[in-house]
């Protein structure tokens, strides 16, 4: 789907047109991939907009940056308001917002450390990732994740997208919606932008961060729902197999949100429909952004888009 413009990008402090965002093809991040970006949604609820762990996403930018030495020449303040500014500025809600930032155009070679760090936030209406209503068909990939002494997961760097390129091709060419990389000792890992979740006797799983998971916003926010929900939860190394015997499976993700698995390399996941524990999640998780139910754990930053224009 081609993207959808907006009118404005936020570039280091000041709103741009859109079709002025453009960078030298000898900055460094188009050599040597060093960028770290975040990936929101924003919401609209009835008669508003709000925009979805706005402070948690522009939190893991920073780390993401700190691990790089990147000293990123913001505050998390000064980022949140960045991105209230250009969704306010462009007027459009529900939108996805894509702040990054990047080593851009100082010297050739490797060390980044003297190439300018430059800040972006874009916004554009963006629907659903995943297609249909139906669970998501996927395979276990033939590449594994990151190895952790390789690439840090951790950070959301624009390199570990190569990975996640390569799982996501290989399961679109050979027919699935997506793939799952195991980690590099073969334990479940996750998908090529999501994270997963397995539900087995009523006990809801998830791989642990050291299995070279993106550490997931929508994970930590499914986590916090299971447990309000008196739904057990263990964090655990997962073997591959276990996602042909459990009862359910999802991916969460800002661009997945909970989507529930249908079927993993053709076997069907449970009877293939969207299970109870799944449901009940996907439930808490939608009627918090879609503002059905209180806001009780403040995860929504209210955003006044005067052409309260749905997409
Ligand atoms: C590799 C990977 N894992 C997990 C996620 C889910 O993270 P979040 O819920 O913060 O969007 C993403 C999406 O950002 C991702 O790219």
């Amino acid at each position: 789907m081609p993207i959808e413009t907006t009118k404005n990008i936020w570039h280091n402090g000041q709103l741009i047109p859109w079709e002025k965002a453009n960078i030298h093809m000898m900055s460094h991040v188009v050599h040597y991939g060093s960028s770290v970006f975040e990936g929101i949604r924003c919401y609209t609820q009835p008669g508003s907009a709000a925009i979805f762990r706005l402070a948690e996403h522009m939190q893991r930018l920073i780390h993401s940056a700190k691990i790089y030495r990147m000293p990123l020449p913001y505050s998390l303040e000064q980022l949140n308001a960045a991105v209230v500014d250009v969704v306010e500025a462009n007027g459009v809600a529900p939108c996805y917002i894509r702040p990054i930032a990047f080593r851009g155009y100082g010297e050739m070679g490797v060390n980044p450390l003297r190439s300018p760090i430059e800040v972006y936030v874009a916004n554009f209406p963006w629907g659903k990732y995943m297609p249909g209503n139906n669970g998501a068909d996927v395979c276990v990939s033939s590449w594994n994740r990151l190895a952790p002494n390789t690439m840090p997961t951790l950070a959301k760097a624009g390199a570990n997208y190569m990975n996640s390129q390569l799982i996501r091709m290989e399961a679109e060419v050979n027919g699935f919606t997506e793939g799952i990389g195991l980690d590099t000792n073969g334990y479940l890992s996750e998908g090529s932008g999501e994270n997963l979740f397995i539900v087995r006797g009523g006990t809801l799983y998830t791989s642990p961060l050291a299995n070279s998971v993106l550490n997931g916003i929508t994970r930590d926010s499914i986590l916090v729902l299971a447990r309000q929900l008196g739904i057990p939860v263990v964090e655990q190394a997962l073997p591959r197999e276990m996602l042909y015997i459990c009862d359910e499976a999802f991916f969460s993700g800002t661009a997945a949100e909970v989507t529930h698995l249908r079927s993993v390399d053709r076997i069907l996941v449970g009877d293939g429909t969207m299970g109870p524990i799944t449901k009940a999640l996907h439930e808490a998780f939608f009627n918090i952004v879609n503002g059905l139910v209180e806001d009780r754990y403040n995860w929504l930053t209210p955003v006044s888009v005067r052409e309260a224009a749905t997409v």
